[in-house]
């Protein structure tokens, strides 16, 4: 993603407290109390601009969903959107996905969605990409018992590595699309990247995996 700088962009979100968590560390293991439910909680890890986050928020407001994504510069466009379409199941984190133990206690977060995740294609940056290993381990962590993490992509490399790790780790598949634009579901929400790649005509690629612990 072109990473144009905002220095604005934390202090704008700090602004809105009741869409973005600057210390989510105080929240581990009481997010319920958070969103005022007990409704499951999905996060995005790496959600961009929110276009998939805040879809899915809508099509599902039983279920509480919080926005992972690296970047203030880029996540101050979700909060923005929820300045001017509030969503009352939606949290904004601007944290690093390999430090998701230290803000979600074991089995608090019911879903994991990596949509168009960086495909990071040279094989000594491998460890960075979040389908690696560890990050596998990270997310088995925070999920329960036969927890799943649902992924999209157009890179058919970062795909066939996914599946290898994730079968490497012992996980399960029980969906997969190698087209998924070709037979699109009714209740799939597009991401900004799924939008762009399918315009150019490139397949997307799907997959659900399961935890086996
Ligand atoms: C290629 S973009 C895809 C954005 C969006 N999911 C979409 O499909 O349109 C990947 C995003 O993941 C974020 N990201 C990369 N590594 C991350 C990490 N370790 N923790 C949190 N976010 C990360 C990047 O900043 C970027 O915004």
């Amino acid at each position: 993603m072109r990473l144009r700088h905002k220095p604005w962009a934390l202090d704008y979100m700090k602004e809105q407290s009741s869409i973005y968590i600057a210390d989510p560390s105080t929240l581990k293991g009481n997010w319920s109390s958070e969103f005022k439910n007990t409704n499951p909680i999905f996060i995005e890890v790496g959600s961009g601009k929110g276009a998939f986050i805040t879809g899915m928020a809508k099509q599902y407001p039983d279920v509480n969903f919080i926005a992972i994504e690296l970047f203030e510069s880029v996540a101050v466009t979700i909060v923005q959107k929820m300045v001017e379409e509030p969503l009352e199941n939606v949290r904004v984190l601007t944290v690093d996905a390999k430090d998701l133990r230290d803000f979600f206690k074991e089995g608090e977060v019911a879903r994991v969605y990596l949509n168009f995740s960086d495909p990071w294609p040279k094989s000594r940056h491998a460890k960075r990409r979040l389908t690696y290993k560890t990050f596998l381990a990270t997310y088995e962590e925070i999920l329960p018992k036969n927890g799943q993490i649902h992924f999209k992509t157009d890179n058919r490399k970062l795909f066939e590595s996914s599946l290898m790790t994730m079968s490497a780790y012992g996980m399960t598949f029980d969906w997969m699309s190698l087209d998924l634009h070709a037979n699109e579901p009714e209740n799939n929400v597009r991401t900004e990247y799924e939008e762009r790649f399918s315009a150019l005509g490139q397949p997307i690629y799907r997959m659900e995996a399961t935890y086996t612990n």
